[in-house]
């Protein structure tokens, strides 16, 4: 894969602390892209001259807006914008989830995801338009699982917000897709691992994976997106798009 020059474009990742966002961030920056970074704790790159590095709850939609407003100011126009922050707890049967464990999981892997959509729409519309959105989706939005009723409800949501916002927002040159990075071994897996069959029962195969090594690495994630985002020879309209696994 070929992608062109990237230096001195611009790209927000929210979740970027650790994990896919934080491996995203990193590669972003070898290739000389400005770079918008959030999350509760703080972003996997430090705030420089061509880093915006902010802490923040993506359920908070006034702090997006600042951190949206506080991005613009110093780079302009964001090129790309990728909602990644996301949560997989609560896990277990859904007679035995509370609201308030489902509420919470919602509002940041779909409310969340709607608060950074809405912010960047705004935002490409006061810059002439264009740009690319990726909703980081998941498999969990094509298949329910036993144990992931709050996370497969809330990636099923994102899928089809993003082909909303690509139908409202087509006309304005933006583009948008719901991308599903295969399986990258995070925290996000370590707690998958960690749960009882009994809470998830599909929990052996992730194991298995593990002692297969047989994972997706969140470099060959940040450059399949660059690619999505970047190569015209990658470029679709199609808003659902599922990596292949990098080890065939
Ligand atoms: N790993 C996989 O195999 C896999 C597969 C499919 C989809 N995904 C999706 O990929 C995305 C990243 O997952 P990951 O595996 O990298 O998970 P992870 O290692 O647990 O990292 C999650 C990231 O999201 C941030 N985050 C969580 N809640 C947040 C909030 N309320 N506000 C701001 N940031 C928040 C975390 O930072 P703080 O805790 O510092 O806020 C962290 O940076 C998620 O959307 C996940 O559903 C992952």
């Amino acid at each position: 894969m070929s992608l062109p020059d990237l230096e001195g474009r611009t790209a927000v990742i929210t979740g970027a602390s650790r994990g896919i966002g934080a491996a995203l961030a990193r590669e972003f920056s070898t290739h000389g892209m400005k770079l918008g970074l959030c999350a509760r704790a703080e972003p996997a790159l430090p705030e420089t001259e061509t880093v915006v590095a902010v802490r923040l709850d993506v359920t908070s939609e006034q702090a997006v807006e600042a951190f949206t407003t506080r991005v613009e100011r110093r780079f302009g126009g964001v090129d790309l914008w990728i909602n990644n922050a996301g949560v997989l707890d609560p896990v277990g049967p859904i007679r035995d989830l509370s609201t308030i464990e489902f509420r919470a999981h919602i509002d940041v892997n779909l409310t969340g995801v709607f608060i950074g959509t809405r912010a960047y729409a705004r935002h490409r519309r006061t810059h002439g338009g264009g740009g690319v959105l990726i909703n980081i989706s998941s498999g969990a939005a094509w298949h329910g699982y036993a144990g992931w009723g709050a996370y497969c409800a809330g990636k099923a949501g994102v899928e089809r917000l993003t082909d909303c916002i690509a139908l409202e927002e087509a006309e304005s040159g933006l583009r948008a897709h719901a991308v599903a990075p295969g399986i990258v071994d995070t925290d996000m897996q370590e707690m998958i691992r960690a749960c009882s069959a009994d809470r998830f029962p599909d929990v052996e195969r992730f194991r298995q994976m593990k002692r297969e090594a047989s994972f997706n690495s969140g470099t060959y994630v940040a450059r399949q997106l660059l690619a999505i985002a970047f190569d015209p020879a990658r470029r679709t309209d199609e808003v659902a798009i599922r990596l292949e696994d990098e080890n065939g």
